[in-house]
């Protein structure tokens, strides 16, 4: 059985598991070694994934690793943009791990049955322009976790198409913590670090031009962040 120790990757398995059937089918875009598409088939998670990446090199590693644990037909490694070569098969989940918030934005924005989907997304950067993406297109976040990974706290979520629109506003508040819940692991982490980053913009705006309305809205939506945490400006 493979050992998947990252805790990033762990976490989209985590969501995964808690979301849907026994019918789980996954696509992990930007599979790199395909750890997450082995594990999530050998813990039974999934019964099938495609394991795709737009590189040779990472989907000879992805290859390798389903070699080496017997996944052949089980996980099939496939060379695509995106999801734009990979069938739609009876693919229930989309990952996108790795990757920065703007390109899982364009993944996700080039695939016309992405909404028939689960989206597991877990970006490396630009999370606040991921979420705003995602409102924009009618996906709600469901679920939100924080992962520490190195020097750095991630966002892991899940999202799904809603034809009824999205119960929340999309406000400064929403674009730079999401559904981030503080009493989960490394979510207050996450949201201090938020709030540190809205403080410090709300600051650089306000010191050019001290009656801006965009400075005082960055500086108070820091405020209410730590308060979710029990801190104060
Ligand atoms: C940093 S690795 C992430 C690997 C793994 N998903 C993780 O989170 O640890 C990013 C991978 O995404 C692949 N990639 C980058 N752009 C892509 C695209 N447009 N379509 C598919 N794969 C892409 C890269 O080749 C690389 O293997």
């Amino acid at each position: 059985m493979i050992k998947l120790e990252n805790k990033r990757l762990l976490a989209c398995a985590e969501l995964m598991a808690q979301d849907g059937g026994n019918d789980r089918c996954a696509a992990d875009i930007g599979t790199d070694h395909g750890y997450l598409a082995a594990y999530l088939v050998q813990s039974g998670i999934c019964k099938s994934a495609v394991a795709a990446d737009i590189n040779e090199k990472p989907l000879a590693s992805a290859k390798k690793t389903i070699a080496e644990y017997g996944l052949e037909g089980k996980v099939t490694p496939l060379l695509s943009n995106g999801l734009d070569s990979v069938p739609r098969g009876d693919i229930t989940h989309i990952i996108c791990a790795g990757m920065g918030g703007e390109l899982i934005a364009d993944i996700i924005s080039r695939c016309e049955w992405a909404k028939e989907c689960t989206l597991i997304l877990q970006p490396m950067t630009k999370p606040d322009e991921l979420r705003e993406w995602l409102y924009d297109h009618g996906f709600l976040i469901t679920r939100e976790l924080a992962r520490r990974d190195g020097r750095f706290v991630y966002s892991v979520m899940t999202a799904k198409h809603s034809e009824s629109g999205i119960p929340y506003p999309k406000d400064v508040l929403y674009l730079h913590a999401g559904a981030i819940d503080p009493v989960e692991e490394d979510g207050t982490e996450y949201i201090r670090i938020a709030a540190e980053r809205l403080k410090r913009a709300g600051e650089g705006i306000l010191s050019s031009d001290s009656g801006s309305e965009t400075g005082k809205r960055r500086l108070a939506a820091a405020e209410k962040l730590l308060s979710r945490i029990g801190g104060t400006l």
